[in-house]
C-alpha cells in the first residue's frame, strides 16, 4: 500500500481523474470500477473536463459500478445508478454495452451478483478500482465482519451505513440491504485508489492505514494490496502518526 497526501479535495480528485486518463491512454479497453457518493463526485467532474480537453477516447473501456442500494430504483436521486448516469455516463456519452451496474430491483439479486462477476471475469480483472471509505470502514457495501474472500454479494447493511446513507436521499429512505462487489475483486484488481477527504474521515483513515488488518474494519484490507493507494487530503490524513513518511 502507498499513502498519498494531498493539499485538498481538488488536488486529490485531479490526481484520481488523471489516473483514469493515463490508464485509458495506455489501455483503451481498460476495465474501470468506481464508487458513487460525495467523495468521487469531483473526480467525475474533473475527468469529464480532461476527457474533453485532451480528446481521450473512452469508447472502448468498460465501466463497473461498485454497488447499489437494494430495492432503490435508478430514478431515485440517492441511487448509485442516478449518480453514475448524471455524473458520468450522460456527459461522456457511454454506450450501454460499456456499462455494468447491479439491477437492485431484480427479484433475484444473487443472479445479479453472478452476472456482475461474469462481466468482470470475461474481461480478466479490474484494471483500476476507485473506492471511498464509509464511517464504519466499509468499502462499497463490504460492511464490518464481511469475508475478504467474497466476490459480488448481497449484504445486510450495517446500522452506521443506514444512518449515514440518509444523506443521499431527500426525505430519507428505507435502507436494508446492499448489493456490492466483494473484497476479493479489490484484491484481484491491478490498482486500487481509496479516496478520502475532510476531517470527518480522519479517524477512519487512521484505522485503515495504521490499524490492524481485520475484517471488522474492511478498509484495512488496503494495507495488503501491493498496488493500493490510499489518497487522503490534509484533513483526512491529520490523525496519522507517520504522515510525514509519505510525501504525495
Ligand atoms: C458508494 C460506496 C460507499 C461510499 C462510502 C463513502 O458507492 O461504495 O462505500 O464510497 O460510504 O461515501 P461518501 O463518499 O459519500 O463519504
Amino acid at each position: 500500500m502507498t499513502l498519498k497526501i494531498y493539499k485538498d479535495h481538488h488536488q486529490l480528485s485531479d490526481t484520481a481523474a488523471e489516473e483514469i486518463i493515463e490508464l485509458v491512454k495506455q489501455k483503451p479497453d481498460a476495465v474501470i470500477c468506481l464508487a458513487s457518493g460525495e467523495t468521487p463526485r469531483l473526480t467525475c467532474r474533473l475527468l469529464i473536463k480532461k476527457v474533453k480537453e485532451q480528446q481521450v477516447d473512452l469508447s472502448q473501456c468498460t465501466f463497473i459500478g461498485l454497488d447499489e442500494w437494494a430495492g432503490i430504483p435508478p430514478s431515485n436521486e440517492g441511487s448509485c445508478h442516478y449518480f453514475f448516469q448524471h455524473e458520468l455516463f450522460e456527459p461522456l456519452q457511454f454506450r450501454s454495452e460499456q456499462i455494468h451496474l447491479f439491477d437492485a430491483l431484480s427479484a433475484n439479486l444473487e443472479d445479479e451478483c453472478l452476472k456482475m462477476d461474469s462481466a468482470i471475469f470475461e474481461r480478466g480483472v479490474i484494471d483500476l478500482m476507485i473506492v471511498g471509505i464509509g464511517m464504519n470502514g466499509h468499502i462499497g457495501f463490504n460492511e464490518p465482519g464481511v469475508s475478504f474472500n467474497n466476490y459480488s454479494h448481497v449484504i445486510n447493511l450495517d446500522e452506521t451505513t443506514v444512518t449515514v446513507g440518509q444523506k443521499y436521499f431527500k426525505g430519507g429512505a428505507v435502507l436494508k440491504q446492499g448489493i456490492t462487489l466483494g473484497l476479493k475483486h479489490l484484491q484481484d484488481a491491478k490498482k486500487v485508489l481509496l479516496l478520502a477527504n475532510g476531517i470527518k474521515k480522519a479517524e477512519v483513515i487512521k484505522k485503515a492505514v495504521e490499524g490492524v488488518v481485520t475484517n471488522s474494519f474492511p478498509a484495512s484490507i488496503m494495507q495488503t494490496h501491493a498496488n493500493g493507494w490510499v489518497m487522503a487530503d490534509e484533513e483526512a490524513a491529520s490523525l496519522l502518526d507517520k504522515r510525514n513518511n509519505y510525501p504525495a
